[in-house]
């Protein structure tokens, strides 16, 4: 059972709380900053009744690095684990349950008075050799099987699970909203489906997400795959299919132009009666392909005022009730060994410093707070 919806010390940061913010905050926003925040302000306090502010978290570093973990707990009010509840993870041979590792995410998250959102349920890459190999009855009946066991099991202070992620090919539109080759697809055709309705019996309370990458804007560059992620997820409502919300990853560079349409993504959404949580927001240093470049002064501006316009957008929508970065400190990302050089992505340099991005976001939640305190 999935029933206790506010963790310790959280009680103030339901989504039900969340509140408006609207145009008044940009001018705000701009007086915050301008006058520097507190050294003592962690994000999660300045966050306190807006949104739960969240890091993607990984064990050997929370059993390793003293100053990761203290962080992490000081800092951040969700947390979602970033390799240790996926599929290769939990069940590594079939039908054996590895819970351990995922375990300890859930508590560290319990301990620490932090939500904890499930990632991921269903993923068609990195999953164990033995998945691949079945037949396409037996992937199904393993897909039933895995969902129905893992979304049982965590029940207290789950914000939401990824029941199913990536599922969207690259070259998608709305009027074409094509799934990609992967593990479950084309060998099950209707794993969408199957993974939520599974997820919506093993845990009824449980708010249920699609996430993916290049789907945030409905605008721009993004804007084809973002339209059929739009039209898979009208199409499972109109259907009757479980759904609560949808996940921007949010795996950006510093010349990302594309906020606006990020904002206006959100509001079709909102407008579906969904949630929108962004779940694993990094600002590459650098354009892509390979995101090759020297860090600065400009760029870590550049890369502050990304971090606080997303953030201006999430508070400025109701249902946006997740902010959440991928990792927290530079020390360790994912995209260092994606990109093959440093990419200083995160709000925290590799020594635990706050940089801009962080700044800035707390100027953000600030100002919000300010927004919204009753004249006096
Ligand atoms: C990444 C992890 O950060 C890496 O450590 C791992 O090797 C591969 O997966 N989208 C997702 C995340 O949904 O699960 C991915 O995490 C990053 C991209």
């Amino acid at each position: 059972m999935c029933d206790q919806r506010s963790p310790p010390g959280l009680a103030g940061t339901s989504h039900t709380m969340r509140r408006r913010t609207r145009n008044l905050l940009g001018a705000l926003v701009l007086a915050v900053v301008a006058t520097g925040v507190s050294a003592a302000t962690t994000l999660r306090d300045a966050a306190e009744g807006l949104v739960p502010m969240g890091a993607a978290l990984n064990l050997g570093y929370l059993t390793s690095d003293a100053t990761y973990n203290s962080t992490a707990a000081a800092q951040y009010s969700l947390l979602t684990a970033e390799n240790e509840c996926k599929w290769s993870a939990t069940e590594p041979s079939q039908g054996v349950f590895t819970f351990d590792d995922c375990d300890a995410l859930w508590h560290f998250a319990q301990a620490n008075g932090m939500w904890f959102r499930g990632h991921n349920l269903c993923w068609g890459s990195y999953n164990p050799a033995w998945l691949e190999a079945l037949t396409p009855d037996e992937k199904r009946d393993a897909l039933v099987d895995h969902v129905a066991t893992v979304a049982a099991r965590y029940d207290a202070n789950v914000l939401a699970w990824d029941v199913v992620n990536e599922a969207i090919s690259d070259s998608a539109t709305g009027a074409d909203p094509a799934l990609k080759n992967s593990t479950w697809y084309p060998d099950v055709p209707d794993f969408v489906d199957v993974a939520f309705q599974t997820a919506r019996e093993a845990c009824p309370t449980c708010k249920l997400f699609y996430n993916d990458y290049s789907i945030a804007s409905s605008q721009g560059w993004s804007s084809d795959k973002s339209d059929a992620v739009y039209a898979l997820v009208s199409d499972m409502l109109a259907r009757g299919i479980p759904i609560d919300g949808v996940g921007f990853q949010l795996h950006i560079a510093v010349d990302y132009g594309l906020v606006d349409g990020v904002a206006a993504n959100m509001a079709r959404l909102a407008a579906l009666g969904l949630e929108v949580h962004v779940t694993e927001l990094d600002v590459a240093c650098g354009s892509a392909p390979d995101h090759d470049c020297t860090w600065t002064d400009a760029i870590a501006e550049a890369q502050a005022d990304l971090y606080g316009q997303l953030l201006e957008a999430c508070l400025d929508q109701p249902a946006c009730t997740n902010f959440e970065t991928w990792g927290f400190t530079d020390k360790y990302s994912w995209l260092d060994a994606q990109d093959g050089s440093p990419q200083h992505p995160l709000p925290f340099d590799e020594d635990y410093v706050t940089k801009d991005a962080f700044d800035t976001m707390v100027g953000v939640l600030e100002a919000a707070q300010e927004a919204h305190r009753p004249a006096a």
